[in-house]
């Protein structure tokens, strides 16, 4: 059989949900032990060229990481990259999954993000067979693609691939699909299955043809309805656990009547309503051994043994009196007790460090240290994504320090248009910023880079956008150029790229 992926790669980019410190939080979070990240077994199925899995493995350089994927062209660029950045903790092994067995060991995490629904049905009951691999109390990341929510789409999915069948190279079949996209979405249809169509067309537009043609046109994309997978995952041993996106598998984040209908039918039974309702096309499930029971209650007690950060943000200070108002991704929400309002304001000062509970009590002041109210609102918050739970207290620092030091990973790909931070998120640097991830290397003040830049900018090697006019003397460009280094360092530091100095 040809490698689909050898003329069109996955393209890299980082998969947040698959980080191995929320996997550790979800699971604990119901009570099951999951293994320490930091010093993990890992196997990762269908790694493409790897950027996934290095990003983690520079992260976590105790614990061990296995790449495996069907695909030799895609696993050699993954192992190239491995040597260029010299990391000895990870290796890429080109196999089909279906080969793992016994003598591969027992892995603490199984991640397989985007292989389940791209691939036969049998491989896919291969991966979930890989419950087999999974230590004790481990757990196992499966991403795949839900109905109802592709119901629409897979009618979109069959026109693109009927449309394209007679073109052969990949990305002229994405520049047809794309054409033919555009072209049905001018005509305004009403039929029921081209309501999403001009969402799909500006997904045509934003995303890379590599993630297109995989998710388009790709022969396997089986999306299943969210009980059969997990029928299916229990067939091989597995126990549903949560999803990375906790608070869209709790009834209550739908509102009183949804929660009053949906609750007693439990986590698996609410599924395809949730779904139903939350127009959810996308699953990230965790699974354990099928012995592993998951404890639903949420005690507020086990908050105690957590990490936070702020997932939110605020217009102002919190009022003395009343609730104080705040922002999240997931709607607006309010904190109306003393503790709460200074346990958050606590969390946004730090973001993005995540301190831990006692951390956060201990910077309350004494009067406001009530533990039972602060465990209430961590829980509160947790379940809403306001706050995001931790286990692993991670190198990231908010506070830049004397000497900036960008994280390792990061700086090694200082050359790339975007790089890896320490929140596993990509970050888009221009220029500048390129040349800032290079210098920063915890051995250089910001007045040192600044007048580093001062000399190349008046030597005419590099262009400064300034802020108003062009000072006109040395002095001037120097103050200007101090105050724009630190004012990048701090967003450097609010994206999780810095660490603490040495
Ligand atoms: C859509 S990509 C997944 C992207 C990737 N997980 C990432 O981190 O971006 C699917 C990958 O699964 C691999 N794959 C497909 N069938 C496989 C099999 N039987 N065994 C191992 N890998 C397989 C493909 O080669 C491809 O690289």
């Amino acid at each position: 059989m040809t490698d689909p992926y050898a003329d069109m790669p996955y393209p890299d980019a980082l998969h947040e949900g698959t980080h191995l410190d929320g996997l550790a939080a979800r699971a604990r979070l119901h009570g099951v032990d999951a293994p320490d990240p930091e010093t993990a077994r890992v196997l990762a199925i269908g790694t493409a060229r790897g950027a996934n899995l290095l990003a983690l493995a520079a992260a976590f350089p105790k614990a061990t990481f296995v790449g495996v994927d069907l695909s030799e062209a895609q696993v050699g660029e993954a192992d190239a990259m491995r040597r260029e950045l010299g990391l000895s903790n990870i290796r890429f092994v080109a196999a089909d999954l279906t080969t793992i067995d016994a003598s591969w060991g027992d892995f603490d995490y199984i991640i397989a993000h985007g292989v389940f629904s791209w691939v036969p049905p049998e491989v896919a009951d291969a991966l979930l067979g890989l419950s087999a691999r999974l230590t004790a109390t481990g757990v196992m990341y499966v991403s795949y693609n839900v109905f109802p929510g592709w119901s629409d789409r897979i009618v979109i999915r069959e026109l693109l691939l009927r449309h394209t069948a007679s073109i052969e190279a990949p990305r002229d079949r994405i520049a047809q699909a794309r054409e033919l996209l555009r072209f049905l979405a001018s005509q305004k249809p009403r039929a029921a299955w081209a309501h999403d169509l001009d969402a799909i067309v500006a997904e045509f537009d934003e995303h890379e043809d590599g993630y297109l043609f995989h998710e388009w046109l790709e022969t396997f994309n089986h999306p299943l309805w969210f009980e059969d997978f997990v029928a299916r995952a229990a067939a091989a041993g597995l126990a549903y656990l949560t999803d990375v996106q906790l608070p869209r598998s709790l009834p209550a984040n739908y509102g009183p009547d949804v929660e009053s209908v949906l609750e007693p039918l439990g986590p698996v039974g609410a599924g395809r309503y949730l779904d139903f309702l939350g127009d959810r096309r996308f699953r990230q499930s965790l699974l354990v051994r099928a012995e592993v029971k998951p404890d639903r209650t949420f005690d507020p007690e086990r908050m105690r043994a957590f990490r936070f950060s702020a997932r939110f943000t605020a217009s102002g200070p919190p009022p003395a009196d009343g609730a104080w108002e705040l922002q999240s991704p997931s709607g607006g929400f309010s904190a109306g007790t003393p503790t709460s309002k200074l346990a958050l304001l606590h969390l946004l000062r730090v973001c993005p460090e995540r301190p831990s509970f006692d951390e956060i009590l201990g910077a309350l002041p004494e009067a406001q240290r009530d533990p039972i109210d602060l465990v209430q609102t961590l829980l509160a918050c947790v379940m809403r994504d306001w706050v995001g739970l931790h286990v692993w207290k991670s190198p990231i620092s908010a506070s830049a320090g004397a000497r900036p030091r960008v994280w390792g990973l990061a700086r090694q790909l200082a050359d790339r248009e975007s790089v890896p931070s320490l929140l596993h998120q990509n970050v888009r640097i221009g220029a500048l910023g390129r040349l800032f991830l290079r210098e920063l290397d915890g051995r250089t003040t910001v007045p040192e880079l600044a007048a580093r830049l001062v000399a190349l900018e008046e030597s005419g090697s590099l262009q400064v956008g300034w802020p108003g006019a062009r000072p006109s003397d040395h002095d001037g460009r120097l103050r200007v150029l101090t105050d724009l280094v630190q004012d990048r360092v701090d967003s450097l530091a609010r994206l999780g790229l810095l660490v603490a100095s040495r």
